[in-house]
Order: structure tokens, then C-alpha cells, then sequence
């Protein structure tokens, strides 16, 4: 069964990496045997992230809006593990303002992350995956590209996780035949720094809606990734799979 999940000696790539959800995507795939290149924006948060595990991360510090800083990771992560396996597209941000308050720019600057910053990213590490024919590309999408936010007001978000599982769908279609797979993995709520105020005690009422009555626990996406990232999944594309606690059934 541990066969079955390995991503031993794979080559991945997660952006996003330096806090949260994507930090623990890194150590959870260099923890079972790949080589991971980190990519965000804090250089001190990547280097501790190497020291962690020191022959199996790569820092490389770098924008996911910026099309030169992407491209050099990929250039970088391609010399170093001599292929690119997987792909876990997780640098993510929000804008917290009711929507007739939200102007232009915030809208346009969570979408330039959220989706055209993880397009870029598709893109361009897609290409060399194509070409060997093979890869596992997981894209972090979220609860609210099936529900609204409802709590808090958060326009652009909302609408970019949308747009990620729809380009799950579409990536999926146009390069499953060529050997690379698209997943999305949706989560609900998780510790980090982008969720910490809604695990202050003062908001434990937001739980209580949903059927198992509490967040995430960081492990709790560990077998989900791996499941997506590895092939686990070899007959599974354009995916969106959802671990919430139930929060979307009711
Ligand atoms: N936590 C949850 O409950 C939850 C639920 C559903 C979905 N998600 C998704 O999970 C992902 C990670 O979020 P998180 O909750 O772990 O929040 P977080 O701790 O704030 O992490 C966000 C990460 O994205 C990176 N990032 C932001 N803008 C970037 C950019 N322009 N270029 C490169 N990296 C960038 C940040 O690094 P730097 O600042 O160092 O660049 C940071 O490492 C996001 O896509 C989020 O939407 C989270």
C-alpha cells in the first residue's frame, strides 16, 4: 500500500511554500523521499524550511505574478532534480471587504495570484512535463469554489477558487492524453496565517454549522495530497476533491 502512494526519488514543485498549508504540502512530500523546490516570496521562511529537511528541499525565492521569477524556478528545479514530477499550486491570498466596498485593484490582485500567478505556474511546468509525458499537477483550490463564504466577505477569493477548479477541468481535458494529470484538492478550513483569526476562541461558533464541529488538523490533508500527487490516483483527472469536515454537505 505504501508502494502504492510513494513519491520516492519524484521531483515536486510548491509554491506557497513558506507558512500554512503549503509549507506542510513541502515537508509532507520531502518527509516520504521526493526532492521539493519551495517557491514564495520570504527568504527566511524557505531557508528554515531547508534546514528541516537539508537534502531534499530547494529555496528559491520567487513571485508566482512575476513570469521571469517562475520560469527561473523551473529552470532551477529542472537542473537540480533532473525532472519535474509534480506540481502543487498552493501561494494563495485573499481580500477581506464586503464586496460593494472591494475596488478593482484588490479584486484584480487575488485573482493575479490565485489564478493567473497558478496558470503561470501550469503552464510553464506543464510544458516539461508534456514533453516527458508524464506528471501529477495538484492545484489548491478551496470549500468556496462550491460555496459562498458566507462569514466572511471575501469577493475576489470566492471567485478565484471558482476559477481553479474550473482550469482544473480545462487542463485536465487538453493534457490527460499526454500523460499529465490535473487535480484540485479543496480544502475547508485549516490553520494559518491567512484562517488565524477564525481559530481564536471567540469564533468556535463558526464550527458548529458543519458536521464534525471543529477545523482541520494540519495532518489532515497529508493523505490527500499524497493520494492526488501520486499514482494513487493514475485514473483520477480534473478533479476537485473536497475535505472539509462535511462543511459543504449541509
Ligand atoms: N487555510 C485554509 O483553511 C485554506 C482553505 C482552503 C484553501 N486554502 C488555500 O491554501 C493555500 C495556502 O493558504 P494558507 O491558508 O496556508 O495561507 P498562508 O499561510 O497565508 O500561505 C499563503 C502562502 O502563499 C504564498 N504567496 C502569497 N502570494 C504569493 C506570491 N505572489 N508569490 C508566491 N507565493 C505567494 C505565501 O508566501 P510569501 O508571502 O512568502 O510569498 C504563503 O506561503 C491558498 O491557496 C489558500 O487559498 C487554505
Amino acid at each position: 500500500m505504501s508502494e502504492l502512494f510513494s513519491v520516492v526519488g519524484k521531483v515536486a514543485v510548491v509554491t506557497g511554500a513558506s507558512s500554512g498549508l503549503g509549507r506542510r504540502f513541502a515537508a509532507t512530500l520531502a518527509g516520504r523521499g521526493a526532492k521539493v523546490v519551495v517557491l514564495a516570496r520570504r527568504a527566511d521562511r524557505l531557508k528554515e524550511l531547508e534546514s528541516a529537511y537539508p537534502d531534499a528541499i530547494l529555496p528559491v525565492v520567487g513571485d508566482v505574478t512575476d513570469e521571469d521569477d517562475v520560469a527561473a524556478a523551473v529552470e532551477q528545479a529542472y537542473r537540480w532534480g533532473g525532472s519535474l514530477d509534480i506540481l502543487v499550486n498552493n501561494a494563495g491570498t485573499t481580500h477581506v471587504e464586503a464586496a460593494e466596498d472591494e475596488d478593482g485593484a484588490a479584486f484584480a490582485r487575488v485573482l493575479e495570484v490565485n489564478v493567473t500567478g497558478l496558470f503561470r505556474c501550469c503552464r510553464l511546468v506543464g510544458r516539461s512535463m508534456l514533453e516527458r509525458g508524464s506528471g501529477s499537477i495538484v492545484n489548491i483550490s478551496s470549500i468556496n469554489a462550491l460555496v459562498a463564504s458566507g462569514a466572511i466577505p471575501e469577493a475576489g477569493y470566492v471567485a478565484s477558487k471558482g476559477a481553479v477548479s474550473s482550469l482544473t477541468r480545462e487542463l485536465a481535458a487538453q493534457w490527460s492524453a499526454r500523460g499529465v494529470r490535473v487535480n484540485a484538492l479543496a480544502p475547508g478550513y485549516f490553520p494559518s496565517e491567512m484562517t488565524a483569526s477564525l481559530f481564536e476562541p471567540e469564533h468556535a461558533r463558526y464550527f458548529r454549522r458543519l458536521p464534525m464541529k471543529r477545523g482541520g488538523h494540519p495532518h489532515e490533508l497529508d493523505g490527500p495530497l499524497l493520494f492526488l500527487a501520486s499514482d494513487a490516483s493514475s485514473y483520477m483527472t480534473g478533479h476537485t476533491l473536497v475535505v472539509d469536515g462535511g462543511w459543504t454537505i449541509v
